[in-house]
């Protein structure tokens, strides 16, 4: 199947970066969120990645107009019957993807892909709980999206092949590199980042060094990018309890409990980036 239309639901961090990819490789993007605040924030930071992109030289000014007016935004699901591949990048709970796709399901084609970028949650389940889990996928992007190359792609127990391709095809044609994995907690990504993380918050709370200190190790030691800390507060730290207790419930395993302090800045709100606060302080833009 040709796939000309790409339903991103969820307009933050994770899926106006996917509209965003999906925008520039010339597909047709149906933008949806709960409502028109989200979906219009979410169009703005597309639109300004999009200006970025020309300022770069990858995208040309003729390129940049059309890939604005290829965007919809919505908040009714009944518009995403239009779109031939749908990739939900909502709050990484359950119960709120599980609403999410009962939500679609009247109104989509029973060909449309359902995709999800959950980043721990088991695919086999989430497709279970639709009538279509031979056409259900994992299609795991990462943060910033735009920039980085990978795209986690994870067949469920009941996944056809050629919804794998799909996705495979999909996430290729975004420039991406997709690597398949197979369908366990985490899958490979945050079954190996997440424990990290959690013990660089460990290694803050019993005193080993200071944040910077731990960052500057593992940016100075060992060539990270960023710190671990420093990652957290990127990717959210919300974010990362939630998949550490993805972790410690599937496979309960006591290595995977999240540190205290991880829970207890969770509880304070000191979420990261997006909150102004996290393991650093970041100013209001
Ligand atoms: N959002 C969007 N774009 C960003 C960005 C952000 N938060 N941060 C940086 N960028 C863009 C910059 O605009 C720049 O793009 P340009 O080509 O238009 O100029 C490009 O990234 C490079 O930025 P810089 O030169 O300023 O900065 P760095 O060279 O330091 O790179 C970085 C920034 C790419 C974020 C780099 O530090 C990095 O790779 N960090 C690690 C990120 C990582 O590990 N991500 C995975 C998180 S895990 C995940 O997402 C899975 C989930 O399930 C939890």
């Amino acid at each position: 199947m040709d796939i000309k239309t790409v339903g991103v639901i969820g307009a933050g961090q994770m899926g106006h970066g996917i509209a965003h990819v999906m925008l520039r490789a010339g597909h047709s993007v149906l933008l949806l969120d709960t409502s028109e605040n989200f979906v219009e924030a979410g169009a703005e930071r597309i639109a300004k990645g999009l200006a970025r992109d020309v300022e770069k030289a990858r995208l040309t000014e003729e390129q940049r107009q059309q890939a604005v007016t290829r965007l919809k935004t919505t908040t009714m699901a009944a518009d995403l019957a239009a779109a031939d591949f749908i990739i939900e990048a909502v709050t990484e709970k359950f119960e709120v993807k599980v609403g999410v796709f009962r939500s679609l399901e009247p109104y989509c084609p029973p060909e449309t892909v359902f995709a999800s970028n959950t980043s721990s949650i088991s695919i086999t389940r989430l497709a279970a709980t639709t009538g279509r889990p031979a056409k259900f996928v994992g299609v795991h992007f990462f943060n910033p999206v735009p920039v980085m190359k990978l795209v986690e792609v994870v067949p469920g127990l009941q996944t056809a092949p050629e919804t794998v391709e799909q996705a495979i095809a999909l996430a290729a044609s975004a420039g991406k590199t997709p690597v398949r994995v197979n369908d366990f907690p985490g899958f490979v990504s945050n079954r190996v980042l997440m424990p990290m993380i959690n013990e660089a918050v460990f290694c803050l709370m019993e005193g080993v060094a200071d944040a910077a200190g731990i960052d500057n190790v593992m940016k100075l030691g060992m060539n990270h990018p960023m710190g671990p800390l420093e990652l957290a507060d990127l990717i959210g730290l919300d974010v990362c309890l939630d998949i550490m207790m993805v972790l410690y419930e599937s496979f309960h395993d006591s290595k995977y409990r999240p540190c205290p302090l991880l829970e207890k800045m969770v509880a304070a709100g000191w979420l990261g980036q997006k909150a102004g606060r996290g393991f650093y302080e970041y100013p209001k833009k």
